[in-house]
């Protein structure tokens, strides 16, 4: 399996701090955060991957990751985005580098307490289609949101919702994604959304009509850092108890 971070966007709700450099080689505690990313995916036994950038400050990922020899990796590339086109616009600059393989698919701004190998192994084993991971959180209107069906064994997920103001569940989808190779013609036939971008929410709806989409739940901490207020929490979070090290 490959892996994937995407590291691009404006991080416009991280200015004035992202007008000089991207959102993802900000400090989180000790680290620019894209080495959390790349840590997950590391402790996950993925060594080939592939970084999705774009905007101004995209040269200075070279200059922090260079090969990524030093951080463990075999293989490491770069992708750029031009423009802003949302998540699975992103993803579309993955297709020649997945060259048919599986992948993992980490948003830049997502740091674990736990490494995430126990999903990595389901995923290996599920012949095709695609996995989601999920965690309870306080605040689930500022993420995508399971809809459950059904009780106790046979609850499934009925729908994704990408922020609901009404939210059904507290279970965000976290932006840590299992997809096989038809990822990347789903990617191609979305229609960009209200808010003009291609959402990784309209992908995982599509596996779940197709009734291939599984889910496991995220173990230890999970938390996004885009926003003044997650940036903070990740890197009291990492200070407190260290991040992809179980
Ligand atoms: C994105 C996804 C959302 C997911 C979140 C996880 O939101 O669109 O479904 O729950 O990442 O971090 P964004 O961070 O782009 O607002």
């Amino acid at each position: 399996m490959k892996g994937v971070i995407l590291a691009g966007g404006l991080g416009t709700r991280l200015r004035p701090l992202t007008l000089v450099t991207n959102k993802h080689l900000l400090p989180v505690y000790d680290r620019p955060m894209i080495h959390y990313p790349i840590e997950c995916l590391m402790q996950a036994g993925i060594r080939d991957v592939l970084v999705v950038t774009g905007g101004d400050h995209a040269g200075d990922f070279l200059k922090l990751l260079r090969n990524g020899k030093h951080l463990g990796l075999r293989h490491l590339e770069f992708a750029y985005q031009e423009g802003e086109g949302g998540i699975a616009d992103a993803l579309k600059l993955a297709e020649d580098f997945a060259d048919g393989a599986k992948i993992c698919v980490v948003l830049g701004d997502n740091i674990l307490e736990k490494n995430i190998r126990h999903a990595a192994g389901e995923f290996f084993t599920q012949p095709t289609g695609a996995k989601i991971l999920l965690k309870q959180v306080p605040d689930p209107q500022r993420f995508g949101v399971v809809r459950f069906e059904g009780e106790g064994e046979k609850r499934k997920i009925a729908e994704i919702i990408e922020k609901p103001k009404d939210p059904p569940s507290n279970f965000a989808v976290t932006g840590i994604y299992f997809y096989d190779a038809r990822v990347f013609e789903v990617c191609a036939g979305l229609k960009p959304s209200g808010r003009g971008e291609l959402e990784i929410t309209d992908v995982n709806n599509w596996y779940l009509q197709q009734g291939a989409l599984t889910h496991s739940f995220i173990d230890g901490w999970w938390t996004d850092a885009g926003t003044f207020e997650s940036l903070h929490r990740a890197s009291c979070l990492v200070a407190e108890g260290g991040a992809n090290l179980a």
